[in-house]
């Protein structure tokens, strides 16, 4: 169980304590539809039985032991080809916690949690609608690995599997969310600029060097990021080439 929280100043003040859910997203986009929700709602649940990920996968977190929770947010003051500041805002406030924990901790495009090693501790899947040309809602929902120590699926890794040390599951959510509420503050005060710094700064690969696939396998350096969230890499022959999250392939 999550107590309400004293640190922040919107968010989680309405905070949905679920034992069991299908997927915080799910419920949260229901609870969108109902109209019952007010901006800054968390859902926290201690198990999802369909919990979701990016590419249509599925999110396993071992019950207890894990975060999985989601934030509605109604960013819309955003423009719809601002989509992608959203999404650098908020996995730049994971990751600043992430990287208090462990300096070594880096974001992976579009929004992944990497250790040093390159295994992954987290990920955000964000779900928007949209009403013209802004958007209405947003749906960001937050899985971090943080004391399971065994995985079903290889590359996978907790903070206590980095550290060494077991983290309290209510300090972790209070910090992200403290974290993550002063990085969409400044993206609603307009800190587009800084907020993509801060997202390129930290990013796994950045200007290296490194194996791709985009239906043929490549060497290519990430240049950065466009507006829609495209991935700008320079093949070795000097051709640049944008990819949507479907389009390419980290090897
Ligand atoms: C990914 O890396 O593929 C994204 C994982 C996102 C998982 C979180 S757990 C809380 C929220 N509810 C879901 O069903 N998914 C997200």
């Amino acid at each position: 169980m999550h107590k309400i929280l004293a640190n922040t100043i919107f968010l989680g003040k309405d905070l949905v304590n679920l034992t069991e859910c299908h997927s915080t997203n799910s419920f949260a986009a229901s609870m969108i539809k109902s109209g019952q929700f007010s901006e800054g709602t968390v859902i926290v649940a201690e198990v999802q039985t369909k919990g979701r990920g990016q590419r249509n996968n599925s999110w396993h977190a071992a019950p207890g032991l894990n975060l999985t929770f989601s934030i509605i947010f109604k960013p819309n003051y955003l423009h719809v080809d601002q989509q992608f500041d959203l999404n650098m805002a908020m996995a730049f406030g994971v990751l600043e916690v992430l990287q208090n924990i462990h300096p070594k901790i880096q974001i992976k495009w579009p929004n992944d949690f990497l250790d040093v090693n390159g295994n992954k501790l987290g990920g955000m899947l964000i779900e928007n609608t949209i009403s013209g040309n802004l958007f209405d809602t947003s749906i960001v929902g937050i899985g971090i690995n943080v004391n399971q120590m065994e995985f079903p699926v290889e590359n996978a890794i907790s903070l206590a599997g980095i550290t060494g040390k077991t983290f309290d599951l209510e300090w972790l959510l209070e910090q992200l969310l403290v974290s993550i509420e002063k990085q969409y503050l400044l993206l609603k005060n307009g800190s587009h600029q800084s907020i993509k710094d801060s997202y390129m700064d930290h990013l796994f690969r950045m200007g290296v060097w490194a194996s791709y696939d985009d239906g043929e396998p490549f060497i290519g350096k990430i240049l950065g990021v466009g507006p829609y969230g495209h991935l700008s890499i320079m093949k070795q022959n000097g051709k640049i080439q944008s990819y949507d999250f479907k389009q390419i392939k980290f090897i």
